[in-house]
């Protein structure tokens, strides 16, 4: 099983964006996630496209930009330009999901939905064949740094079976108060792709520092696949 850890930039050193993403790469991951957020559909204001088009991607890194954005379709293509390789959108902030979905995948990148805690994973039904990831959130959106909603781990398990039984194999992305102590549960129930802003950046600075962090994120997620064996 591949698993993916993608560094939150939002908890990194703001000053020096390109800096952080080449340590993070150095330490190991290929992903990086960038929290985009419009004031409106959460409170905090982020960045936009013209920003994100000033961070330099090295080769071989990943853009997975997350848009906590109300009307998302109105800036899907300044955020392709501005070198996004995915875009999440929220199924809460558009009327047309389907319709958006297209859209990114019109650009020819990846296309990703994400649900609030609350939203039941059964409004991606129709369109789980057009989606190349679900980002299942475990904490609500709009800031870094807060504690996983235990709920969530039966959502995870809920929706991986699910995607299993419709032979759909669709990565999971769980995004928000994944650290060590939550990531294995996390892995168990079924996701593969683990967004960790504070648990990689949180009182470290350096490569060697990051690259701690992330191995033992990893060391743990892969106790999370031996115990997913075990329960099947
Ligand atoms: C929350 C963001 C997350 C956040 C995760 O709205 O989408 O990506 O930065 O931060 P941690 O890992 O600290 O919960
Ligand atoms: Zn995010």
């Amino acid at each position: 099983m591949n698993l993916t850890i993608a560094p939150s930039l939002l908890s990194s050193n703001l000053g020096e964006i390109s800096a952080e993403i080449q340590r993070v790469q150095q330490a190991g991951c290929t992903w990086v996630h960038i929290d985009v957020m419009d004031g409106n559909f959460v409170p905090p204001l982020t960045f936009g496209p013209v920003v994100l088009q000033s961070f330099k991607k090295p080769q071989g890194v990943f853009f997975d930009v997350h848009l906590m954005v109300n009307r998302p379709e109105c800036q899907i293509e300044s955020f392709v330009k501005a070198g996004a390789d995915s875009i999440t959108i929220h199924a809460e902030a558009v009327t047309h999901l389907h319709r958006v979905i297209q859209q990114i995948k019109s650009h020819g990148i990846k296309a990703a939905v994400a649900l609030n805690p609350a939203t039941p994973f059964e409004v991606l039904k129709w369109v789980y064949h057009d989606l190349d990831m679900i980002l299942l959130m475990s904490v609500n959106p709009g800031w870094g740094g807060q504690r996983f909603i235990p709920s969530i781990y039966d959502k995870i398990e809920l929706l991986s079976n699910e995607l299993e039984s419709e032979d759909l194999p669709i990565p999971i992305q769980v995004d928000g108060g994944v650290n060590r102590g939550t990531i294995r549960k996390v892995v168990a129930a079924g996701a593969t792709n683990l967004v960790a802003g504070s648990a990689v950046f949180g009182n470290a600075c350096t490569v060697a520092e990051y690259e701690k962090n992330i191995q033992s994120l990893f060391r743990e997620a892969q106790l999370g696949v031996a115990d997913r064996g075990n329960i099947i």
